[in-house]
Formats: C-alpha cells, structure tokens, sequence
C-alpha cells in the first residue's frame, strides 16, 4: 500500500490556504493509505524565532490537525524534533546534494531575500524536508503547489543515494506530490499566495465576525463597479476560487450565474460565502476550543505519534546506515538499542 507523508511548518495558526491546499486532503487521504503528518519545527527555526513562542505555536498547529479531522488512530501525528533521525538523514543527504540545485529552490530565494542574514539551514532546507519524506519511504506527499520544486528535490535525493548506495534494487522511492483542485490559495490581496508572512491570511480558528471583516473588503471582478455591472468569476481571484472549495456545486452554479447576469451584487456573494465558510469551520472551532482546555492530552497524543514514528525511522536509518559502512559500533558494543 503506498505510504503518505506530509508536513506543515509550526508557523501560527493554520490559515485557510494551508487547510484547503494541504490538510483537508490529508484528512481524507488518512482512510485510504498509511499516513505520517508531520509538525517540522527544524524547518522553522531556520528563519528568526522566539522559543517560547515555537513551543506555544507548535501545540496550537497540532490542535488544529486535529481539530481538521486527522485521527490519531488512523494515522501518525508527530513533532520532528521527537524523531532525531530526521537530522540525520538530513547530513547524510547533505553530502549527496549538489549546491546548484539548492542555490535554485525559489523558495529559498524567495526566503532568502527577506533575510539579513541568510543561515545554511535555509539553504539545506529542502534537503531536510527530502529527509523528511524518505525516511518514511512515502511514495505521496500531498502538497500545495509552492511545494512542487521540493518534491522534485527529493526525487532528485532519492535517485542520487540510490544510485551510489543501491544501485540495483533502489532502497527509496521517488516520492509524487500530490494536489488538489485548491493547490493555490491567494491571499486577501487577490496577487500573492496566502502565506503567514506575507499577511493575507484568513486563520482557521478566527471567529466568523472576524473573517466577515476581512471578507467584506476583497477584491472582486474589478470590470463589476456597480451591482448592475455584469462580471465573470474567473476574474474574481478570492471569494470565487473560495466558492468552489467551501460551497455546495449548485451553489457555485448560482454565484456563476448571478455574477455573469448582475443577478447578485459582490456583497450579497460574499455572504452566501460566509455562510457555507461558517458552516464548515464552526464545528473545526469547537473541536479546537475543547483541546485547548486539555493540552496535556493533545501532549500525550502527540509523544505517542512521535514513538510510533521513530519506530519506522529507526528501521530505515538502519538500513541506510549499513549501506554505508556507517556501523554503531559503539552503541552496539555497549548493548544499547540506539
Ligand atoms: P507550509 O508549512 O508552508 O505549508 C503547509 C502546506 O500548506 C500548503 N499551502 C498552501 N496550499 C494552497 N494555497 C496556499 N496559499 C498555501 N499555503 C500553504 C503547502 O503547499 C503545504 O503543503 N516545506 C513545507 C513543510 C514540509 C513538508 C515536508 C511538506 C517540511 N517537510 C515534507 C511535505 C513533505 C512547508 O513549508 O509547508
């Protein structure tokens, strides 16, 4: 059965473009397939943080996961610094990446250059993420679309070790991104992609009233400067692309319809959007609020992901350690499982 893996940076609270992109898909994907879903607090500390503030961010992404519907008894939900072997797969793929191909990631220059200082783990960045991935043998990773070079760079990885360590049966897979009809959600700003830092995000746990304000002033069709005016959803960049993930498809037909006929005005859309947005987050909110109020056993929860994780990482570190004449000697010596 193919394996799944996928992971989410710790980065606040998860916005709606993280939800529609990535985690509803891995929330249906967890009946389907072996799942791992994975908190990557490396990955975030490779720009500024503030360690308590990781710490606090990184339960409240697991609330949220959870909340969103992923089951811990239908799949593996872990934090990756409870898995160590992450990292060091991380340096043993670091010696098999060549520079050019991380100096190209858009993402890092992207990154990058909001950087004063630009760190090496940025940089590696991705190759920790092709750890990630490999160290779990996932053959799918359901992404977003600002995922996709990533994923190349992890195929890339994979190949390459293989061909040096295992050349005749590859140990890796060569891990397919997976997308849905969501891939890029844009921002309230209706250019760039929604994205914690840039600011134009819609949060998953904001209360309706809150998201009604940021809905309310969204860019439409610009060619609709009246409610008389007749317009085309394909130009309206938010709150159509948001109809078609958040509302029934008749409904979708009816905002079609409406706008190409001026039969609806922007605002009277945008609140049959509220309401379909309402109904779908509401009951994630609840599920959040009541986590909140027992953070031990979100605790416990997430410790017993990372055991059953590390079970499975220990099995391939091995296996990769000894296809490289890397032997524990002095762990074994001593009798200790490492
Ligand atoms: P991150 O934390 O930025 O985002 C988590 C997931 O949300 C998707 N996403 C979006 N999808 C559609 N529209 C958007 N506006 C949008 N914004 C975010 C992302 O594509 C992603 O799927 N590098 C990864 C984390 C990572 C990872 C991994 C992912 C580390 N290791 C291994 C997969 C496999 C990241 O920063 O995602």
């Amino acid at each position: 059965m193919p394996r799944i893996f996928s992971g989410i940076q710790p980065s606040g609270e998860l916005h709606i473009g993280n939800y529609l992109g990535a985690v509803k898909n891995w929330v249906a994907l967890q009946h389907q397939h072996e799942s791992f879903f994975c908190i990557v607090n490396y990955h975030a500390i490779t720009i500024a943080f503030a360690p308590d503030e990781l710490r606090r961010r990184t339960r409240d992404m697991a609330i949220s996961l959870l909340a969103s519907g992923l089951d811990p008894a239908r799949c593996v939900v872990f934090v990756q610094s409870d898995v160590p072997e992450h990292t060091e797969l991380a340096w043993i793929f670091n010696t098999i990446t060549p520079l050019g191909e991380l100096e190209r990631q858009v993402q890092f220059k992207d990154k990058a250059g909001r950087q004063e200082q630009v760190m090496a783990g940025l940089l590696n960045y991705p190759v920790l993420q092709a750890a990630d991935i490999l160290l779990y043998l996932a053959d799918i990773v359901p992404v977003g679309e600002d995922q996709v070079q990533h994923l190349e760079l992890s195929r890339v990885v994979a190949r390459n070790w293989n061909a040096r360590f295992s050349p005749d049966t590859p140990f890796f897979p060569e891990p397919q991104a997976k997308l849905t009809p969501t891939r890029r959600i844009a921002g309230l700003d209706g250019q760039a992609k929604m994205s914690k830092s840039i600011g134009n995000t819609i949060g998953l746990l904001e209360p309706p009233a809150v998201i009604w304000d940021k809905l309310r002033p969204v860019v439409t069709d610009p060619a609709r400067q009246r409610k008389t005016d007749a317009g085309d959803p394909e130009k309206c960049p938010v709150i159509y692309p948001l109809h078609k993930a958040f509302s029934p498809a008749e409904t979708v037909t009816q905002v079609e319809t409406n706008c190409r006929g001026a039969g609806w005005g922007c605002i009277e859309c945008k609140k049959v959007l509220h309401a379909n947005m309402e109904a779908e987050l509401v009951p994630i909110q609840v599920r959040a609020a009541e986590l909140h109020s027992t953070p031990a056993l979100v605790d416990d929860l997430l410790a017993d992901g990372g055991r059953r994780a590390r079970a499975v990482a220990r099995t391939t570190i091995d296996a990769v350690r000894d296809r490289m004449g890397l032997d524990a000697r002095s762990v074994r010596a001593a009798g200790v499982t490492p």
